[in-house]
């Protein structure tokens, strides 16, 4: 049976791990994620009631190998968010939108489960002039799409929005929807979500945005991903456009056609 401690993660077992997920979304794990990936994997082996990491590898080389690579995924790359998240970069969208004189297209490209998204639809709607403005909200993960677009959330989470938005935009669960909030329709109908690995090439007709926010990702993709996705992305910024990535990452060193705004503002040449 399972016991209740980890196995042991050879070096080896880690590397081949780090690889698989580094090639299915860029996201690189850094050494010392080691016994953290251990323990983490540790419940799918026991759901899979393997007892070692070596059975695990061969199932991912197994014929269901293709949907186990989606469990780990999901169990090792991060996908934490919140509402309004470095709220200051919403506070200077919302200046920035109200100067813009057609509606504005915004992109939230690595939108986990949907927060930075909504935040992005509640100041477009606060803030634009004009009506008409669109939200595309993308991540490589479907199934956290899914939950993303159900605009259902813990009620707890209102503590970030700024005061009074909570009644304006969205619903609060009665009865037996009790302690959830659900994103008003007025906002929910202009949010398109779209599963997107940004490591591919990206679809076609995505056209041109305003803004494109790419926040709390850069950090962890491994330096080739982050030098090949910036300028592949830049194509869909409009010049005078916004790129907007997390204080906690930087784009520095990477020739791109940007000029800095603010700290992890940037605007499109
Ligand atoms: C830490 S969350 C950040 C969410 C949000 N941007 C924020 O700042 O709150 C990182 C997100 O990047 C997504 N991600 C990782 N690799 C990706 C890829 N190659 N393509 C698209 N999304 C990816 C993850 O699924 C996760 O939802």
């Amino acid at each position: 049976m399972p016991g209740r401690r980890p196995p042991l993660l050879s070096e080896a077992g880690f590397a081949n791990i780090r690889q698989r997920v580094e090639q299915a979304t860029g996201v690189h794990l850094a050494d010392d994620r080691r016994t953290g990936v251990a323990a983490r994997l540790h419940q799918r082996l026991k759901a899979l009631r393997l007892t070692q990491f070596e059975q695990y590898l061969a199932v991912l080389d197994g014929p269901a190998g293709p949907g186990e690579l989606e469990h780990l995924l999901r169990l090792l790359v991060a996908r934490d968010s919140y509402f309004f998240r470095e709220h200051r970069h919403f506070e200077c969208l919302a200046h920035w939108l109200a100067t813009l004189e057609h509606p504005p297209r915004l992109w939230s490209a690595a939108c986990a489960s949907g927060e930075e998204a909504w935040s992005l639809a509640m100041v477009a709607a606060q803030s634009s002039r004009l009506p008409g403005w669109q939200v595309l909200a993308s991540d490589f993960d479907p199934q956290l799409l899914a939950r993303a677009a159900t605009g259902i959330y813990d009620i707890a989470q209102a503590r970030y929005f700024p005061e009074g938005w909570l009644v304006r935009h969205c619903l609060c669960g009665v009865g037996e929807t009790a302690g959830r909030l659900r994103i008003a329709s007025s906002l929910r109908e202009r949010v398109r979500f779209e599963a997107i690995n940004l490591i591919r090439t990206l679809p076609a007709h995505l056209g041109s945005f305003d803004a494109i926010l790419l926040r709390n990702l850069l950090a962890n993709l491994a330096p080739p991903y982050k030098a090949k996705l910036l300028p592949r992305l830049l194509e869909h910024l409009r010049p005078g456009g916004l790129l907007i990535i997390s204080h906690s990452e930087s784009i520095h060193g990477l020739d791109l056609p940007l000029r800095p705004l603010l700290p992890s503002v940037f605007e499109r040449l």
